[in-house]
């Protein structure tokens, strides 16, 4: 009798667990008619549908599902959420957290891959893109509808759906704003399954909270974009020097750290820092001639340096020449054992000289773990400056220049060397300054305090909008910003 009890208090859980997932699996069945389909946990080759991007976070969903339609996504998460799973959208998939497989086991998993509708209106040069887009599909569509652009990263398979909801910093951003800032309107899948649109006039709360926190408010389908007439002349360059001694390392850093907090450098300058265990690097697009480019003189700014650079008259050159870039291909197209960490500084926090010093002493001297990792250092400012920090859920607007690390273990687990690594250098950055800040789109997910230094001052608005559209926090991931009355999970 004992004996029994016992067996049963262990099978009990796996057991309501498996009649749960019957019950969604026949939830799935009634609405995935059409050409929609699902996979779940247990399946044959489900690891290989799952497919992680980052492979250090081993996260299995319950279920995926592939809809068709927003009608079909709208089922789904009311098939997830009448049984009790948490849901997330999966767009490009590339999250550094796997947050688009829910973050954590046991999620619905729900990837857009089949909504690319595009659509442009050829009056007001706004574009319909649906939110299962790729990056390099967002390009290719604006290029070929009447040659149109608008601001994002350079990472083509990153998905429109995670990176129009969190921020969406690029090369044009200076001139142009966030991919966010592009966002006129959206329709979205709420939580209790209905399908709604926001905007600045519709649905104002939620619009806000999409723009930049979207992840725990819905389900994006549909964005409708502001675009820009395609760059026309640029400019790439790139500034290097191999690795000696930290003293000129972190000469040329402070020169560059001058060179982008000049207030009177024109936003068509993009600019990156880059350290790398070999090398490193100033480099970037200036959005003009190269008559233009050659007056602002740069080699003299960046004594020790080598000077190179290239002239692209066309977009689409440009945009796949960003592909190539190197640090790309270290980190983007497959998937790899991974961590990353985040943080940034405004005009009035920039590193002091003897931080720098610091910063290259430390970089020389400690075990990192390994040799492949990256420090990027990116010039933000512009037009992100010129929006008011309340006015979207993206918080970090005063940013003037935003640092990612990166280390990868191409071999297994990344180990605990290379996370200290990482955190002793954010700890001399940042002077273990709190609040940290961290780019929400460079999941961290060993941050503590993630929403708080992601959302900073917009965190208590968007627990409020939380609690009015979410109020059983359907849609979360380990890091999302839970409801004001609720304990975060
Ligand atoms: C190689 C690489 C380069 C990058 N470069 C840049 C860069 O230059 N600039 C920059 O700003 N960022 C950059 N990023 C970060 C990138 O913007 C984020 O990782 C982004 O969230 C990825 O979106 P995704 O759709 O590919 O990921 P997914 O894993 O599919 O989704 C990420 C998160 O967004 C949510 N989400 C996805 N679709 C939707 C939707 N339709 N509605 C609501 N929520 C949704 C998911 O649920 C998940 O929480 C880069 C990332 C990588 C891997
Ligand atoms: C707008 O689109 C219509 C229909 O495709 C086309 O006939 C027209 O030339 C376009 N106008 C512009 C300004 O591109
Ligand atoms: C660039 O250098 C030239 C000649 O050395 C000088 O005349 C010019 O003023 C400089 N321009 C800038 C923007 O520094
Ligand atoms: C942002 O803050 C300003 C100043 O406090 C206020 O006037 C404005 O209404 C706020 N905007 C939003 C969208 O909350
Ligand atoms: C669904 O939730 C939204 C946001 O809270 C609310 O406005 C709407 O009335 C709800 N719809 C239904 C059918 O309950």
């Amino acid at each position: 009798m004992i004996l029994k009890l016992l067996v049963m208090a262990v099978v009990a859980p796996s057991a309501a667990l498996a009649a749960s997932h019957e019950a969604l699996r026949s939830c799935f069945e009634n609405v995935l008619t059409d050409r929609g389909s699902f996979a779940f946990a247990g399946d044959l080759f489900y690891d290989r549908i799952v497919n992680r991007y980052n492979l250090n976070i081993p996260v299995t969903p319950a279920a995926l599902a592939f809809p068709t339609s927003s009608q079909q996504v709208a089922d789904i998460v009311k098939c997830a959420a009448d049984n009790g799973y948490p849901v997330q959208a999966r767009s490009g998939g590339h999250s550094y957290g796997n947050y688009g497989l829910g973050g954590t086991d046991g999620a619905v998993a729900i990837n857009l891959k089949h909504l690319k509708h595009f659509s442009m209106d050829n009056t007001t040069w706004q574009a319909t893109i649906g939110a299962g887009s790729l990056l390099s599909d967002v390009t290719q569509r604006l290029y070929h509808a009447g040659g149109r652009a608008m601001s994002h990263g350079i990472c083509p398979q990153v998905g429109s759906g995670g990176h129009f909801t969190i921020g969406g910093l690029g090369p044009t951003s200076r001139q142009f704003g966030a991919s966010i800032d592009h966002v006129m309107e959206v329709e979205v899948v709420l939580a209790n399954s209905s399908i709604v649109r926001a905007s600045d006039t519709k649905n104002q709360d939620l619009f806000w909270a999409i723009k930049g926190a979207a992840s725990g408010y819905g389900i994006v389908t549909e964005f409708k974009v502001r675009t820009e007439p395609e760059p026309g002349t640029a400019v790439q360059y790139t500034y290097s020097m191999e690795i000696g001694n930290p003293k000129k390392q972190a000469a040329l850093f402070k020169s560059w750290q001058a060179f982008v907090s000049d207030p009177a450098l024109t936003r068509k300058m993009a600019s990156t820092l880059t350290v790398l265990e070999n090398s490193m690097a100033i480099s970037g697009t200036f959005f003009g001639t190269k008559e233009e480019y050659n007056s602002l003189n740069l080699s003299n700014k960046f004594p020790g340096a080598n000077g190179d650079a290239l002239i692209f008259d066309d977009w689409l050159g440009l945009v796949a020449h960003w592909a190539e870039d190197l640090i790309l291909g270290l980190a983007a197209g497959i998937p790899t054992n991974f961590y990353a960490k985040s943080t940034s500084w405004t005009p009035q926090t920039l590193m002091t000289p003897e931080t720098i010093d610091k910063m290259f002493d430390y970089i020389g001297a400690v075990d990192k773990g390994t040799l492949s990792w990256f420090l990027l250092f990116d010039f933000q400012g512009g037009y992100i400056n010129d929006i008011p920090t309340n006015a979207t859920a993206y918080a970090h607007r005063d940013v003037l220049i935003w640092l990612q690390s990166y280390t990868i273990n191409l071999l297994g687990h990344v180990s605990q060397a290379q996370i200290n690594f990482l955190n002793g250098l954010h700890k001399i950055v940042t002077n273990g300054d709190l609040p940290i800040t961290a780019y929400p789109g460079y999941v961290d997910p060993l941050m503590p305090n993630a929403p708080e230094a992601y959302w900073g001052t917009n965190l208590p608005r968007l627990q409020q909008i939380k609690e009015q559209v979410d109020p059983n926090n359907v849609f979360r991931n380990p890091q999302s910003p839970s409801s004001a009355k609720k304990e975060p999970l």
